[in-house]
């Protein structure tokens, strides 16, 4: 029962959105560009309420409510852009946000079967490292909750996989001074860095390309007055397996202390290339 109220109030929320009224609601509140890494903390986000100390996206996890607010904040001035989304799994934010604002959604997703092709303005098999699509076709790429996954195996081998690869073949397919916005949870799940919160090392990963003005924002980590989301059991679970240059104590520490938060990452492919 509860599971198919969530459902209903996300049908109802994301056919709401269109990305010229996420522009206006969070403009005031939101867009002060900063160096290094900018935190917001839950009681200066637009989508707390005080009078009854809730976030008022109506559906999700704390951590997936955030998903949903960071998109409305960084999804905007989309109008006539070509968009890519990588892996969107069944559910897509991006694509409603950027059809509203009348420009096109392509998505690749590496679970579907390869037969399914990608086109421009519809979705098809693909994966990070392989995007089936020529150099410079996109204004935007994006990745929601999807980051923190590149490398682990797929059902379909693939030659190169992971960060290093996949930044490349995103780099290869904008256009120039296009833009990134990926999104992934901090001590969660996935590559060991995104499980220990290793924010430098997330940094050292966009290194190789000369990607400009890169923007790095926590979401959630200070979540008060709002409840600390701890990591779920089956979540950490996996851990064992994903961390391997990370002490035991750290891991401790993180369960016993840490919220899940999430890390939004956006940058910009130089204009030169
Ligand atoms: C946690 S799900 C998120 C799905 C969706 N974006 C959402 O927010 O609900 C992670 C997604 O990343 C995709 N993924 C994992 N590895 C990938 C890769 N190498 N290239 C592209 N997508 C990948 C998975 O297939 C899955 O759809």
């Amino acid at each position: 029962m509860h599971s198919l109220r969530n459902s209903i109030s996300k049908r109802i929320y994301t056919s709401r959105l269109s990305s010229d009224k996420c522009a206006r609601e969070w403009k005031d509140l939101y867009w002060k560009e900063s160096d290094g890494i900018r935190v917001i903390s839950c009681n200066e986000c637009p989508k707390f309420i005080a009078e009854d100390v809730r976030c008022s996206v109506p559906f999700g996890s704390p951590i997936r409510k955030c998903v949903t607010a960071a998109q409305e904040a960084n999804l905007h001035s989309l109008s006539g852009k070509d968009l890519l989304e990588i892996g969107f799994g069944k559910h897509s934010i991006p694509r409603r946000l950027v059809k509203s604002a009348g420009g096109t959604w392509t998505g690749i997703e590496p679970l579907l079967p390869e037969a399914k092709r990608a086109t421009i303005g519809k979705s098809g098999f693909g994966h990070v490292a392989d995007i089936p699509f020529p150099d410079g076709t996109f204004d935007i790429v994006v990745g929601i909750q999807s980051i923190e996954h590149w490398g682990e195996p797929l059902p379909v081998a693939s030659l190169k996989t992971g960060h290093a690869a996949g930044l490349e073949d995103i780099y290869r397919v904008l256009k120039p001074g296009g833009s990134i916005y990926f999104c992934a949870p901090i001590y969660l799940h996935g590559h060991e860095i995104f499980i220990t919160g290793d924010i430098e090392r997330v940094r050292q990963l966009f290194e190789p390309l000369p990607w400009n003005n890169i923007r790095l924002e926590l979401w959630r980590d200070k979540h008060l007055p709002l409840e600390r989301y701890p990591t779920p059991g089956a979540d950490a679970k996996t851990w064992e397996q994903a961390v391997s240059s990370y002490s035991r104590e750290l891991l401790d520490d993180i369960l016993a202390n840490r919220s899940v938060s999430l890390l939004t990452i956006k940058a910009n492919k130089s204009t030169d290339h």
